[in-house]
């Protein structure tokens, strides 16, 4: 972020280490805005930043280190205050301690960071660079998208037009209270339903990768032909992270890449990006959000994949099957929220078997399907484990899933870690 020469900045190198986005967070948490570069950035590019210090984040001890002692030595010239800071110290005390005392005491930094900040800066680059051209945004009832919306809202207003659309594959309610929000929040919005449309695409598709790519590709195809309509659009709004923006190593990307999940951006559009959330990780993001009056429930959705429920039946995906994953899946949100564990567990869900066993009614056989229960906790979602629930809620949304939701005779919790497993069945 460039913006704004007044806004105290330090730089972190990184110097292979995992832990560069760690000490960014830290340093972040004392409101300073700082950046993560790589080792192989020259001294002269990092001064250019005007940066109040230097952080160099080490890689562990013992481990192969870069040569970095030509691009130290360089800076060491530049009087500007350097620390080496190694991952032995990032989960102690007194790592916090020597990330504050450099911060505040050696680079003198006072903490101008705030969200406020952020949204008076990012406001005016918005205007500045949109002039009065119009702007779209595709939004999926994620956070990220819904965010970045409402921050591009705030600096343009109604030149900003954001289509919403539906796959028919949202949790129950779900479309309608999204649409409810963004049609409250947004002055221009457009919900698109078309429900029917990405059903008939997936008729007798069973395998997972080719239910995605279906459901991708004809998302962009509904959005694009949305955004057509309305005439010359320049800019499109994503709702792109800083960690994104790490792991891509990219620099200020202005042009439409390939993507390929669903939200992803029509590759021949020709639109020009506007990305207000790459300098920001999650939690960030979320506090943002509460910021701009967005409602806490959407601000801390819990993950949702692109596909929806597509991806949470197993096998070919049937007005049928939503109905009972839908159904099924209310009612695990509703056990969780009834024992005070939404803000506990990082996801849970409902999915849907193919496979169909005997069970008992009454004095008839049953033969129903098969449906998991999935919770789990993560970070990053790269790895998982599994919730461990207590029985007592297990057991009522066992049982209540069995009472309520016509088509399930049997359910079963699901106790693996990702890896081997994944989050998600599909
Ligand atoms: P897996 O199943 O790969 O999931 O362990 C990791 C996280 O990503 C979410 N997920 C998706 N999100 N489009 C998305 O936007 C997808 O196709 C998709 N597949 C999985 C999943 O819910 C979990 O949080």
């Amino acid at each position: 972020m460039n913006k704004t020469s007044n806004l105290e900045k330090i730089i972190i190198v990184d110097v292979g280490g995992q832990y560069s986005q760690l000490i960014a967070r830290r340093v972040r948490g004392l409101k300073v805005y700082c950046e993560i570069v790589p080792f192989t950035t020259s001294s002269e590019e990092i001064v250019a930043q005007g940066p109040k210090g230097i952080i160099l984040a080490m890689g562990p001890a013992g481990e192969d280190q870069r040569d970095i002692s030509p691009l130290e030595a360089s800076l060491q010239q530049t009087k500007i205050p350097l620390l080496r800071f190694h991952p032995e110290k990032v989960d102690t005390p007194s790592g916090d301690e020597l990330l504050g005392s450099f911060v505040t005491d050696t680079c003198g930094c006072q903490g101008n960071w705030t969200m406020q900040s952020f949204i008076e800066i990012m406001v005016q680059d918005i205007r500045q660079r949109v002039g009065d051209r119009p702007v779209v945004c595709g939004l999926s009832g994620g956070v990220d998208s819904a965010v970045a919306a409402a921050l591009v809202h705030r600096a343009i207003g109604d030149q900003l037009t954001c289509i919403f659309v539906d796959h028919g594959f949202m949790r129950k309610n779900e479309a309608e209270e999204v649409s409810r929000l963004f049609g409250n929040y947004f002055s221009r919005f457009i919900h698109l339903s078309a429900a029917e449309r990405f059903l008939t695409l997936l008729r007798g598709v069973t395998d997972p990768e080719e239910k995605r790519k279906r459901i991708g590709n004809e998302f962009i195809r509904v959005f694009e032909e949305e955004a057509n309509k309305l005439g010359e659009i320049e800019y499109l709004v994503q709702g792109t992270l800083y960690p994104d923006v790490l792991e891509s190593g990219i620099g200020q990307g202005e042009v439409i890449k390939s993507h390929h999940n669903v939200g992803g951006l029509p590759e021949d559009m020709d639109l020009k990006l506007l990305e207000p959330l790459r300098d920001l990780f999650k939690d960030e993001v979320r506090v943002l959000g509460l910021e701009l009056g967005l409602p806490e429930e959407m601000v801390y959705r819990q993950p949702f994949p692109g596909p929806g429920l597509a991806v949470r039946i197993v096998g070919e995906v049937t007005e049928d099957k939503l109905r009972i994953v839908r159904e099924a899946d209310w009612i695990v949100r509703e056990e969780i929220a009834r024992a005070g564990l939404d803000r506990d567990v990082w996801q849970y869900f409902a999915v849907l078997s193919d496979t169909k066993t005997v069970g008992v009614k009454g004095d008839t056989r049953t033969y129903s399907y098969l449906l998991g229960i999935r919770a789990v906790n993560s970070e990053d979602a790269m790895t998982a484990d599994w919730a461990r629930l207590p029985h007592g809620v297990l057991a009522k949304m066992s049982q209540r899933i069995m009472e309520e939701v016509d088509g399930v005779n049997r359910v079963v919790y699901d106790i693996s870690a990702k890896p081997p497993s994944t989050i998600e069945w599909e």
